[in-house]
């Protein structure tokens, strides 16, 4: 089976990839550490919990990670996600955080990954602060990782938080210029434009909710407050179509053949500049002198993405 951490901040479309991740036989998902992001953690840990009772699944351990960026000043995505990460639907079955782990993600993560060295993936559809953390605890994580699957960054300059920044990179752009300086292992990045060019027809989408299964209801329910933004929103921003972002790092993390064209180069992120803080840089000229380069997604094997995202309803 292939093991995988998963660090969100769920997040609608962290739901999507933890139940794509779920859905599969193939997956062993050893734990879910969860970051500040898209809402407080708080919510962040509640929503993953509601996600993992939908799925009957409520056994994977769920850790509690860092409450604010680095360095940065805290920033949500409640316009888009809903005030409590998870389009503001009430659930009055709600699992408590009772259920939640003592030990804190950061080292929850470092001991995942040392009891399996070589064998984990590591998925990241959140800032990247407890992936910072768990570097500089343990310089040697890397080095024991299978492979890192990033959703965040762009490879251009189009933005969807700030006038050229990306929402995770963006939030916390310390922790992000860490990972990339310091995560040598292979290193797979799903960016916001790759998202963009890669979104499914919104017909798709209604194909796939209106499956007649309590994760569809789940998923229809959470979601509707962001499909309907998200309709609205210019192509330019956000794609022409429904963009189910956190779901190709972790597809791509899950089945080795998704990708089917990708670019390999050194990478890292801006940390000043009046429009620029928390881009991501991209190195073709190799004058950052790095010998780690990641592969930049591009495409994807569009009909086996849509398979695995029906399949995480049914
Ligand atoms: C990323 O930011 C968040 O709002 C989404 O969950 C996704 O991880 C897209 O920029």
């Amino acid at each position: 089976k292939k093991k995988l951490v998963i660090d969100v901040d769920t997040g609608i479309d962290d739901a999507q990839a933890i139940m794509v991740a779920l859905a599969d036989p193939n997956v062993e998902i050893l734990g879910i550490t969860c970051c500040n992001g898209n809402t407080p953690v708080e919510n962040v840990l509640k929503n993953t919990l509601r996600v993992l009772k939908v799925c009957n699944r409520l056994d994977i351990p769920v850790y509690r990670g860092c409450t604010e960026p680095l360095l940065a000043r805290k920033v949500h995505a409640g316009d888009f996600h809903g005030k409590d990460g998870m389009g503001d639907v009430p659930d009055a079955d709600a699992p408590g955080l009772e259920l939640l782990q003592k030990e804190k993600a950061v080292q929850a993560m470092i001991k995942m990954i040392n009891e399996n060295p070589g064998e984990v993936s590591l998925v990241a559809t959140a800032p990247l602060t407890n992936l910072a953390l768990a570097v500089k605890l343990e310089p040697s994580l890397p080095e024991k990782l299978k492979a890192l699957y990033i959703m965040g960054g762009n490879c251009e300059s189009r933005g969807n938080s700030t006038v050229c920044g990306e929402f995770n990179f963006v939030a916390d752009p310390e922790a992000a210029y860490i990972v990339l300086n310091h995560y040598t292992c292979p290193t797979y990045i799903a960016t916001w434009e790759f998202s963009c060019r890669n979104c499914l027809p919104w017909s798709f989408c209604d194909d796939w909710l209106a499956q007649d299964t309590d994760k569809a209801r789940f998923m229809e329910k959470i979601s509707r407050y962001t499909r309907k933004t998200e309709r609205y929103q210019k192509e330019l921003v956000a794609g022409n179509g429904f963009n189910p972002c956190d779901t190709f790092a972790l597809a791509a993390a899950i089945n080795d053949t998704l990708v089917i064209e990708s670019e390999q180069v050194a990478v890292s992120v801006e940390l000043e500049g009046t429009y620029t803080r928390g881009m991501m840089v991209l190195d073709y000229l190799d004058l950052l002198n790095k010998k780690h380069k990641a592969f930049i997604m591009k495409k994807i094997d569009v009909e086996k993405f849509k398979k695995m995202l029906m399949d995480a309803l049914k």
